[in-house]
């Protein structure tokens, strides 16, 4: 076996992918700026960004990634040759993960303290107004948030650490299955609350009035982020796989897994959210103070908050191990380095530039109040990074792999790769026109739009 490694079974591999991309931005995050955004329309728009942008992307990542059996960095090597401008994209990826994960593992780590507090039964009996208390002073408390980092990157090292077949398959195999089955206790809880219908509404119903054009990028961004896609992460994963797998059913199945579960989440979560009288537009605390108030009443509901956030923080582990592979293997191959040093010394750097992101919620301070004002803007530097890789890297990272596989890849190589394994071979030019053409046009018109070089008024 060399040091890069390969999966252990095709079942192994699509766990692992969807253990990659089922994460915070699915139960975390996405319920959060849909409340942001207003809910229905923004929904709509980010299954259309998934179906036309994300799943033909997600296709060519891991494609991209079994050609070459590369990382990203060597992937457009092995195609290109050395030194063209497309590794760029590669180390761009390998800065993006590195970015994300620094802040991910933040509020990674607000899951394993609601593991604590959800143990120590300090929900119990609590009203919900208590609880969104409970959440602001976490949010703001430099030393629980740096504590659980911490914590949180010290697992995450020591998964990549121990290798993919080994760390990464084995605890996908029972933690995604484990995550679904209690999703599905509290969905059918969530559909006995009285708030069900009008959370069915908000969420479905198109309401045109809270979406502005930084939404609409928003929900392309997210597509990008809770698919795992644009940085190199599907494409790490793909390099780990055979010719004879089929690479197309998996992407499917991913696909439909990741927006599964983040339509179900808010299906939980807004109901409550509804019958508790709380806001949408919560924000992060979202998640942490509506499933708590769920099930501080409730009989059992003690041990159900225990097991909610404990999976919540497996969905997160499984995520940051992707981010963090995407980053190691990048130094395995291209510098040499053993897996063990790659992955300590690139596990402590993003500990280190995670720092200021778990000093973000704090009311005062140079990376809250600070660095607002010193760039005059309303985000702190946690808001600020997750904007800046989720909205704009991430899209561009896409756009470059969309251009790379759909224009310069050979078409032999392109073709034989897509049919090879797979018994959807036959789509292979549907696929091509989404690749060539929806998918970067997609991209850059919402980049111009967003930018305001497209007027608004043109497009009404
Ligand atoms: N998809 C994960 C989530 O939704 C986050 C994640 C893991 C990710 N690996 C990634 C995002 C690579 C972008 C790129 O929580």
């Amino acid at each position: 076996m060399t040091a890069r490694g390969q999966w252990g079974s095709r079942l192994g591999f699509v766990l692992a992918a969807a253990g990659s991309a089922v994460g915070l931005g699915n139960i975390w995050k996405f319920p959060y700026i849909t409340g942001e955004n207003g809910g229905g329309l923004f929904v709509a728009i980010y299954l259309v960004c998934i179906l036309l942008v994300g799943a033909p992307i997600m296709v060519a990542e891991i494609l991209l990634g079994r050609a070459t059996q590369q990382s990203p960095v060597k992937a457009f090597e092995a195609v290109s040759g050395r030194g063209t401008m497309w590794q760029l994209v590669g180390l761009m990826g390998v800065i993006t993960g590195f970015v994300i994960l620094s802040y991910y593992s933040v509020v990674a780590g607000w899951s394993l303290h609601y593991v604590m507090l959800s143990v120590l039964g300090t929900f119990n009996g609590m009203e919900a107004e208590a609880i969104g208390q409970v959440f602001n002073d976490v949010y703001a408390s430099p030393g629980i948030n740096l504590g659980w980092h911490v914590v949180f990157m010290i697992v995450t090292v020591g998964i990549v650490y121990t290798g993919v077949g080994k760390g990464i398959e084995a605890a996908a195999k029972i933690l995604m299955p484990a995550l679904f089955v209690l999703m599905g206790v509290l969905l059918v809880d969530a559909f006995f609350q009285p708030g069900f219908g009008a959370a069915f509404d908000f969420l479905f119903k198109p309401h045109t009035d809270k979406l502005t054009a930084a939404g609409v990028l928003e929900a392309l961004g997210h597509s990008f982020f809770t698919l795992s896609l644009g940085m190199g992460a599907m494409l790490t994963y793909g390099s780990y796989l055979q010719k004879s797998d089929d690479a197309l059913a998996a992407s499917g199945l991913i696909t439909l897994l990741d927006t599964g579960v983040a339509i179900v989440a808010c299906l939980i979560l807004f109901p409550i959210t509804f019958s508790f009288g709380m806001e949408a537009q919560a924000g992060p605390g979202l998640v942490f103070v509506s499933i708590p108030a769920a099930l501080s009443k409730m009989t059992g509901g003690q041990l159900l908050s225990v097991a909610f956030f404990f999976m919540l923080f497996f969905a997160a582990l499984s995520s940051g191990i992707s981010l963090l592979e995407v980053v190691v293997s990048t130094i395995i191959d291209k510098f040499g380095w053993s897996r063990g040093k790659a992955a300590l010394t690139m596990g402590a750097t993003i500990l280190l530039f995670g720092i200021p992101s778990a000093l973000s919620g704090a009311p005062e301070g140079p990376f809250s109040s600070g660095w607002k004002s010193l760039l005059g803007i309303e985000k702190n530097f946690f808001e600020s990074f997750d904007y800046l890789a989720s909205n704009w890297l991430l899209p561009l990272g896409g756009l470059a792999i969309a251009i790379y596989v759909g224009w310069i890849m050979p078409d032999s190589v392109r073709r034989a790769e897509f049919v090879s394994g797979s018994k959807y071979g036959g789509l292979y030019s549907v696929w091509l026109f989404f690749i060539r053409f929806v998918a970067p046009v997609a991209i850059v018109i919402l980049f111009l739009y967003s930018v305001g070089a497209i007027d608004k008024a043109w497009l009404s």
